[in-house]
């Protein structure tokens, strides 16, 4: 059963700076989400990880692509019916305590949240605040405003707004970036610790060791494409002694994770210029005196899913016994 599948996303920016060449930052993404699943969605900055987040839920709009949502097509909404449809989908922004409004209490903001996603829930708004401020261990914090919390207080605030309209699926984005340990643990536990079945998650973070935990399955995304997908298990830094299945990106992006303990990949300089697969200016796994290498300089790798297993997007993986 499939919750969201969107096809073939793409984005581009204009420049920020005039002159300076559109920025791709989703570069023809598929992806599909079934109900209860978690999936981990890891890549350096600049990746397209955010955009993309926001793109599978119309917060920005996609320049092209399909998204279904139980099958509907999330695309055609008009603004009232996704304006309705925004109850099950939710966001929990890297800004997140950004999207407080200082202005607001705690309580205010979640009366507010009540209003515009269960307005059938107004008349027992106290009784539903209450029962959230002590869920999200936030009692005695309705009157504060976002000034008067701390910044994990703000956390659960934003992760509760997020929450109550029980959405179905939830997009979070670095939640837990910048937080403590334990405020970290606590907050993971308040969004993943009793796992609703039918609540599908997208993972978005830097902390491989906390997307590993989380997540069921991972997408690594590079230049605004997924080149690698692969089960959570996978994605350990501290188990490099078979690289075989992973993709030259995914390697890095793991070592890197460890720098203090293993040697980081050598990254080679050699001229950025366009065709070819995206990674090839960095790829360490591929010689420019290899036969493969040419195929590597002309041809985009498609995802393919070798043996049926994950699907990865690099020549040098999905057909070694030719290339190597
Ligand atoms: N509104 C925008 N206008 C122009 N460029 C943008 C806009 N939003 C994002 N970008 C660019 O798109 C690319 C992808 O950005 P995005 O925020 O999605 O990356 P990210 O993977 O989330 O990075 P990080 O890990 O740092 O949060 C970047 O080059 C970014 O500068
Ligand atoms: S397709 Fe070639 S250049 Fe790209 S990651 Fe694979 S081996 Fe490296
Ligand atoms: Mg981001």
């Amino acid at each position: 059963m499939t919750l969201l599948a969107a096809t073939d996303i793409r984005k581009t920016f204009a420049p920020r700076i005039k002159d300076d060449p559109p920025v791709v930052a989703v570069d023809g993404v598929d992806l599909t989400i079934a109900p209860g699943e978690v999936i981990g969605l890891v890549g350096e900055s600049g990746s397209g990880k955010t955009t993309l987040g926001k793109l599978l839920l119309r917060i920005i709009e996609p320049d092209a692509g399909s998204i279904t949502l139980d099958g509907a097509d999330f695309r055609a909404l008009g603004a009232p019916e996704l304006r309705a449809a925004r109850t099950s989908v939710q966001m929990i922004y890297q800004a997140a305590t950004a999207c407080l409004n200082p202005g607001l209490t705690v309580d205010q903001h979640l009366r507010e949240t009540i209003a515009l996603h269960r307005p059938a829930d107004l008349a027992r708004a106290d009784d539903l605040i209450a029962e959230t401020l002590a869920a999200f261990r936030l009692e005695g914090k309705g009157s504060a405003r976002p000034r008067e919390l701390s910044g994990g207080q703000r956390r659960r605030v934003g992760v509760a707004r997020c929450l109550l309209p029980r959405p179905r699926l939830v997009i979070a984005d670095e939640p837990t970036a910048g937080l403590d340990a334990s405020v970290k643990s606590e907050v993971l536990e308040l969004m993943l610790g009793g796992r609703d079945p039918d609540q599908a998650w997208v993972f978005i973070s830097h902390e491989l060791d906390i997307v590993r935990f989380v997540a069921d399955r991972v997408l690594v995304m590079y230049r605004g494409r997924i080149v690698q997908e692969l089960p959570a298990s996978r994605i350990d830094p501290r188990n490099l002694d078979d690289v075989d299945g992973l993709h030259p990106y995914t390697e890095r992006l793991l070592r890197s994770a460890l720098t203090a303990d293993v040697e980081p990949v050598e990254v080679p300089r050699r001229e950025a210029s366009s065709g070819g697969c995206p990674y090839r200016a960095e790829c360490h796994r591929v010689d420019p005196s290899a036969p493969l290498w040419q195929r590597c300089t002309e041809q985009v790798p498609d995802p393919v899913r070798p043996g049926g297993t994950a699907r990865i997007s690099c020549h040098l993986l999905t057909d070694p016994e030719t290339h190597r």
